[in-house]
């Protein structure tokens, strides 16, 4: 499954409760990429100046990262995907890998809030890439390269679409719920 919507929508948050609940691993490309730059590997010291502008890293670079990923053993049963697939490119790119290993999405959850909220709750966390200039362009970022996926799942059959305003419990209960299960 893959949960799509926009920066500080509670992607992160909804993955990590839903993972522990079906027993499959959830997969932030965010966190991946954070702890490359936090360990100061070659990943992390090429994407630092992207990711602390709110810019996309660029799609060979997250192909080859979620590829490896989704060949460890434990994504084999299934996984919850945050963060990618983030452009019509990567959704592509998914497709593939998944063909390769005779899988396929069963769901696509599009977790909606309003701006100001997403605002709020990203420069509430404090994260070092969250300041007000990089929450701003990764809202203008997802505005023109993820928002089109939104269209890509509808026409495919696998977009399902929550409210993710309410409280965490309240938006688990209706992920839950998209999802049946
Ligand atoms: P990433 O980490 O994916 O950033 P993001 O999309 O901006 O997502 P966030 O982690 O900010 O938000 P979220 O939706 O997960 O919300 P969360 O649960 O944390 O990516 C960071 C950067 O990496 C990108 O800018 C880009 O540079 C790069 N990158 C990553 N993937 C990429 C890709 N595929 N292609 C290219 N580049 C990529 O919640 C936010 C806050 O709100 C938290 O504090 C949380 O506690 C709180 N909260 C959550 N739910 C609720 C609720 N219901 N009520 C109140 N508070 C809530």
């Amino acid at each position: 499954m893959v949960l799509l919507g926009a920066p500080g929508s509670g992607k992160g948050t909804q993955a990590a409760i839903l993972a522990g609940r079906l027993g499959v691993p959830a997969i932030s490309t965010g966190d991946m990429l954070r702890q490359a730059v936090a360990a100061g590997s070659a990943l992390g010291r090429s994407v630092e100046g992207t990711m602390m502008r709110g810019k996309l890293v660029d799609d060979a670079t997250m192909a080859e990262i979620v590829r490896r990923r989704l060949e460890e053993d434990d994504a084999r049963r299934g996984f919850l995907l945050d963060g990618y697939p983030r452009t019509v490119p990567q959704a592509g790119t998914l497709e593939e890998i998944l063909a390769g290993q005779q899988a396929r999405l069963d769901a696509v959850v599009l977790i909606e809030v309003p701006e100001p909220v997403l605002v709020e709750r990203a420069l509430a966390r404090k994260r070092s890439d969250d300041t007000e200039e990089a929450i701003r362009e990764r809202l203008v970022e997802y505005g023109k390269k993820t928002e089109p996926l939104v269209r890509y799942y509808q026409v495919r059959s696998l977009l399902r679409e929550v409210d993710g305003e309410g409280s965490v419990s309240e938006v688990t209960a209706a992920v839950s719920a998209a999802l049946e299960v």
